[in-house]
């Protein structure tokens, strides 16, 4: 049962209640239609305290086309944050509004710490360079759609493993399936963190280069990332290694026909637009899932049944 609780991150639920999620997003997928009533009289506040397009728009779409609505802030500025109100007030408040909350915050444990002053289930949207469980349901619903399973599958993460929240989600969920076998690709200097390692360890098998071109051969699916600007202490740093990887046409047909490049996105430079037409990027559907996996994410936290 899903319903009242939050998702701080993916291990939160079980591989049942993610397969749960799944079916209930493919059944939307199917029939859409079926579903437009669904929420109607329920409130979602969206508490951003970073820029987003993609998560936020999706979770925006996803309860209006359940029949529900949004309300909430993309910029804090224009909130009593702005006059120092605490988030632990802010959020009980605005707790009482609202049957469920998404937020994103720069700042690692926020969306948890609301959580507790929250009298309604809270989403975590992405919280500094730590989680962000949402855009792993997406990027799980995406492998699921195009390899039809999650096991015995090889998983080149490219690009800021340092700083990259999704990437740090994707990998604790992934190790969680059978005989998932990762390649962590970036420079010395953004490498995996320690405690992403140690909480795989045992559980999956991994390796480390900063070689794409080797790497890309045998792999299933390479997931691509962006050099996180905003969590550089030094602009001089980012700007030397923010080009280190640059996914070219040329590059991925070292890759195997069946592999799929996936990317959170935004894309910077990493992926060069020559790749997009090339049916194994599918990071642009990838997107588009994340809006139906967020419908099935919020009906069952709410406990919507059809
Ligand atoms: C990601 C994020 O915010 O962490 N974006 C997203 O939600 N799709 C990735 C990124 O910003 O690089």
């Amino acid at each position: 049962m899903l319903k009242g609780r939050n998702l701080i991150e993916p291990t939160n639920f079980s591989l049942e209640e993610l397969d749960e999620i799944f079916r209930l997003a493919n059944d939307i997928i199917a029939d859409e239609k079926k579903y437009s009533k669904v929420c109607d009289g329920k409130l979602l506040a969206s508490l951003f305290y970073e820029p987003s397009t993609r998560t936020k728009f999706s979770f925006d779409a996803a309860m209006y086309r359940l029949g529900g609505n949004v309300l909430g802030f993309s910029d804090p500025n224009t909130s009593s944050t702005a006059k120092g109100e605490s988030l632990a007030d802010t959020t009980v408040v605005v707790s009482n509004y609202v049957d469920i909350i998404v937020t994103r915050h720069p700042k690692e444990g926020t969306a948890k710490y609301m959580s507790k002053y929250s009298s309604v289930p809270v989403i975590n949207a992405g919280d500094g360079g730590h989680q962000h469980p949402t855009q792993t349901l997406t990027d799980l619903l995406t492998i699921d759609y195009y390899k039809k399973t999650f096991n015995n599958l090889k998983i080149g993460v490219c690009g800021d493993l340092k700083f990259g929240r999704t990437i740090h989600s994707l990998v604790k969920a992934m190790a969680r399936y059978e005989n998932t076998e990762f390649v962590f690709i970036s420079p010395e200097e953004l490498k995996m963190p320690g405690y992403v390692k140690e909480e795989i360890e045992g559980k999956a098998k991994y390796s480390e280069t900063n070689n794409l071109d080797e790497a890309i051969k045998d792999l299933d699916i390479l997931y691509m990332s962006r050099v996180q600007r905003e969590r550089f202490v030094s602009e001089e740093e980012y700007i030397r290694l923010k080009d280190y990887f640059i996914l070219t046409k040329d590059k991925l047909n070292k890759g195997k026909s069946d592999l799929i490049v996936m990317h959170p996105l935004p894309r910077v430079n990493e992926i060069s637009t020559d790749v997009d037409d090339d049916k194994r990027a599918v990071y642009f559907t990838q997107g588009k899932l994340g809006m139906y996996v967020r419908m099935a994410l919020i009906m069952k936290l709410l406990g919507v049944e059809v």
